[in-house]
């Protein structure tokens, strides 16, 4: 496994010929949902390109940037096991030096949702994405389904500004308990721990409903908020939303996802899942 933190090695290293670069863009601190997106680019692809870069452009003044969780020499050992060929991981520095002034937007997209109450933080994801995607020059991205918006937003991005790669969007991940597997996850004491787990039950519960018929979205977007109220949890948004345009959804149908972010004491989480 090669270790790369220059940008310009980066941009100049020289694929084998015809063979398909797959990258996995992270922000480090590894766990299995970040390892099943290397599995899948291992799969799927000649050589995979992981970064390890915790992007200062897309945390708000309030957020936990200087708390980020971070543990180099065990992601660099994860990697190397599970067969990855190169690792990028730049300084930023070097990302965003002085005088730094280029940003990407993807309009309205990035202005709901999580962007409703993290001001600037997908036009902080989406230049960080695109830079990547310039120095790695993937064929292929694998991303979580854990994001369901950032997913959403960075394909948009990559059709409106004619990105010759493909996006792969990948399930979540789960602890036994539902859980979705998070760097963030470490943040939870074990009372806290427990208060995390009615995220994804209250999706498990709207989907059930669903599946029963309900088909209102008021009423399951009301159930499942009671839900996380009731177990402590306090709610960011639960939302039902067309999976494909992230538009709100009235009324369930096969496209119907159901988002939502809450926070547990200080930490905050996010989930979602397809009703039907
Ligand atoms: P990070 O939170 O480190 O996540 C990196 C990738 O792992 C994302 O595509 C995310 O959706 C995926 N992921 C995280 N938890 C997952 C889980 N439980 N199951 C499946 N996939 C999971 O997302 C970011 O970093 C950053 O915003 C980034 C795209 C790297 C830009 O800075």
């Amino acid at each position: 496994m090669l270790q790369i933190n220059s940008l310009q090695e980066m941009q100049e290293i020289t694929y084998p010929t015809g063979s398909r670069i797959g990258f996995v863009p992270t922000m480090g601190y590894l766990h299995e949902g970040h390892l099943s997106l290397v599995d899948a680019s291992r799969k799927e692809c000649k050589i995979t390109v992981v970064s390890i870069f915790i992007n200062p452009a897309q945390f708000g003044p309030n957020e936990d940037l200087a708390s980020y969780p971070r543990d180099l020499e065990r992601d660099l050992n994860l990697l190397h096991e599970r067969g990855v060929d190169y690792v990028f991981f730049p300084s930023s520095g070097q990302m965003y030096p002085d005088g730094y002034h280029s940003w990407v937007e993807v309009e309205e997209l990035s202005n709901i949702l999580c962007g409703a109450s993290r001001p600037g933080h997908f036009r902080g994801v989406c230049t960080v994405v695109l830079k990547l995607i310039n120095l790695v020059r993937p064929h292929r991205m694998y991303m979580g389904e854990k994001d369901y918006q950032q997913l959403t937003i960075l394909r948009t991005m990559a059709v409106d500004l004619n990105l010759p790669l493909r996006i792969v969007g990948c399930p979540i991940v789960r602890e036994p308990d539902g859980l979705a597997k998070s760097s963030r996850n470490v943040y939870l004491d074990q009372s806290q721990r427990q208060i995390a787990r009615s995220l994804s039950e209250a999706l498990q519960m709207a989907q059930s409903q669903a599946r029963s018929g309900i088909l209102d979205s008021a009423e399951l977007i009301r159930q499942a908020t009671e839900h996380l109220q009731s177990r402590g949890a306090r709610v960011d948004y639960v939302s039902i939303v067309d999976s494909r345009t992230l538009m709100p959804h009235a009324q369930i149908d096969e496209y119907s996802r159901m988002l939502l972010a809450a926070y547990v004491g200080k930490t905050r989480l996010i989930d979602n899942l397809q009703l039907l």
